[in-house]
């Protein structure tokens, strides 16, 4: 069944995929009911594919709406999805049952957006960070240290293990979800919009602590976020997603210096440069209107009623992601992608 107005776009083969990757997403969808009896069905995620390799960190960008949190939750198997496959470290993960999930909760993590509201209210520090452990079986002493050794490890003051989440700013209650995160030691983390709630000085200082973490304990990250910014700072690939597909991925370098889709250039023209000159002569370009509901996506490439490069082709045909420079690892869904 076809449910929404456009077909589901064609498989994707990510071009040199990173070898023997840990996390591998193929033709990934997700399409939800539509919220009242009559309304038209979302496909909220529509066929994405990308690898990440252990240690490796994906950046994932887009505006909001355009289902990067849809994509980090079916990974954590949060949400189960409606078609293709998650395969974590060999296995196809994608359908399996609540119970064979268990020991894969002990790899695959996911922090989240606001910290505040992640952490239960009613239980202390202590609990919150050794609760994956008692729920994978530890014994409660041996829980306590654990979350101690990760207090330290976060750069949280041990002794107030029994404080409770609101006694804590921002910053250090999104320390503690990262050591809650931890504390099965995962070789994954899906960090969905990680700092996007914190004041701008505390966010470089989580930056910063993730950063450490990768190093020390060679950790995957899929780090999610609308910031370009972040992004670039933190990962090694990005993949840029527009109205529920991947429209633009490939290395930092290549995508932030020489962005080869419309969507990207527009993205990327609205982040601001460090540098005041190149700021004032830079390109600015605007993006027409407001994303349209994935619920009503337009026909042929979805971009083309915000996209000043349209032609004809553009309104009827979805262009497929592939290889837009001969011999490099980026790819573009894109009928007339910018020359390199
Ligand atoms: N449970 C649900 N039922 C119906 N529609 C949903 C559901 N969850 C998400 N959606 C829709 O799926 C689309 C993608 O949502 P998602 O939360 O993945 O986007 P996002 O890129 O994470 O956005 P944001 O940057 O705002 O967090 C949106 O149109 C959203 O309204
Ligand atoms: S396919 Fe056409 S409408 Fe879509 S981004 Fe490329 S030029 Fe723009
Ligand atoms: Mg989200």
């Amino acid at each position: 069944m076809t449910p929404v107005g456009t077909p589901p776009s064609p498989p994707t083969e990510p071009l040199s995929p990173p070898a023997d990757p840990l996390l591998s997403v193929r033709d990934l969808t997700m399409t939800f009911p539509g919220r009242r009896s009559r309304s038209a069905p979302v496909r909220a995620v529509d066929s994405v594919s990308f690898d990440v390799a252990a240690g490796e960190t994906l950046g994932l960008v887009g505006e909001s709406g355009c289902g990067k949190s849809t994509t980090g939750r079916m990974i954590v198997r949060l949400l189960e999805p409606t078609g293709g496959s998650v395969t974590y470290d060999g296995r196809d993960i994608s359908h399996l049952a609540q119970r064979e999930l268990r020991p894969l909760r002990r790899e695959i993590q996911m922090v989240f957006q606001d910290p505040h509201s992640s952490l239960n209210p009613r239980q202390t520090v202590a609990r919150i960070i050794s609760d994956p452990l008692l729920v994978q079986g530890s014994a409660a002493v041996d829980a306590r240290r654990r979350a101690v050794e990760l207090m330290e490890l976060v750069g949280l003051i041990p002794e107030h293990i029994d404080r409770y989440p609101h006694e804590f700013s921002g910053g250090q209650a999104q320390r503690i979800g990262i050591a809650r995160s931890l504390a099965t030691s995962p070789r994954l983390v899906v960090a969905d919009e990680p700092v996007s709630a914190l004041d701008v000085s505390v966010q470089a200082q989580i930056v910063n602590l993730m950063e450490r973490l990768q190093r020390e304990l060679g950790l995957a990250y899929l780090f999610i976020a609308h910031d370009l910014s972040v992004v670039k700072r933190v990962c090694d690939r990005v993949a840029v997603m527009y109205l529920g597909r991947i429209v633009e991925i490939g290395p930092k370098e290549r995508v932030y210096t020489a962005p080869a889709h419309p969507y990207t250039r527009a993205l990327l023209s609205a982040v601001p440069l460090p540098d005041p000159v190149a700021e004032r002569g830079r390109e600015r370009i605007t993006l027409l209107g407001d994303p349209p509901s994935p619920a009503a996506p337009p026909p042929g490439c979805t971009f083309h009623p915000r996209c000043a490069k349209a032609q004809e082709i553009c309104r009827s045909e979805a262009p497929t992601l592939s290889v837009a420079t001969p011999g490099e690892p980026r790819q573009v869904a894109c009928h007339f992608p910018e020359a390199a």
